[in-house]
């Protein structure tokens, strides 16, 4: 069954402790960090300070999505007990390897993202060593956008050279992600949906994310 990781970059930030309680509750798998430098993209989220005063109310592993330049200055930071996986953007690190490194060497899983303009192509050296690859779906900088449905595609063809290559990395899909397009991409080889909209705006978080991984009530 797919995972579901809420961003919480959708959330109420006035008060984000309980917004992640009630997400937990509802049955999420991990809590998706968005974390925005206004330089890579051009928007400002958050850092490492908020993610950890969540320490208390989350319940999940937290799953951090680095929007960020220079992401080795930074990765440190959002090293926690609770810090499943760091993803860092293939357009932002010209050391794509060393960094994928670092995050490891950290004892945490290393995660690498693909704008919608960034082909599976330019992935093939680092496929064997990835532990996630994560497809953006909308440009990355704002929440609430309209999902591309061309970027299903990536997800076929990273599921076939997993297959094919006998690779280990799972797929994660984060922008526009909803109950209306959750099922196409979970039969395109899906493991991970980001969901910030849909789960937050919907007033009974539990069922959003039954309905986003498709599961019957
Ligand atoms: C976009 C972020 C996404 C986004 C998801 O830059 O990486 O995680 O906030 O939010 P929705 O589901 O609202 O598109
Ligand atoms: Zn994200």
């Amino acid at each position: 069954m797919a995972k579901i990781a809420p961003s919480i970059l959708a959330a109420d930030f006035a008060k984000l402790g309980s917004e992640v309680a009630d997400i937990c509750k509802g049955g999420c798998d991990f809590i998706h960090v968005d974390v925005m430098d206004g330089a890579f993209v051009p928007n400002i989220s958050f850092g490492s300070a908020v993610m950890k005063s969540l320490n208390g109310y989350a319940t999940v592993p937290y799953d951090v999505h680095l929007m960020i330049e220079n992401p080795d200055q930074y990765l440190e930071e959002f090293v926690t007990d609770s810090t499943a996986y760091i993803t860092v953007h293939y357009e932002a690190c010209p050391h794509i390897c060393r960094t994928l490194s670092h995050i490891k060497e950290h004892g945490v899983k290393a995660g690498v993202s693909i704008n919608p303009g960034t082909p599976v192509s330019c992935l093939e050296a680092v496929l064997p060593f990835v532990d996630m690859v994560l497809v953006m779906s909308v440009n990355p900088g704002f929440g609430g956008q309209k999902f591309i449905p061309e970027t299903a595609k990536k997800v076929s063809q990273l599921n076939k050279l997993r297959k094919d290559n006998g690779y280990n990395f799972e797929i994660e899909v984060d922008g526009g992600v909803s109950d209306k397009n959750s099922g196409l991409l979970i039969s395109c080889g899906a493991d991970i949906l980001v969901a910030g909209s849909a789960v937050f705006k919907h007033e009974d978080r539990a069922e959003a994310i039954m309905r986003i991984k498709k599961v019957d009530a």
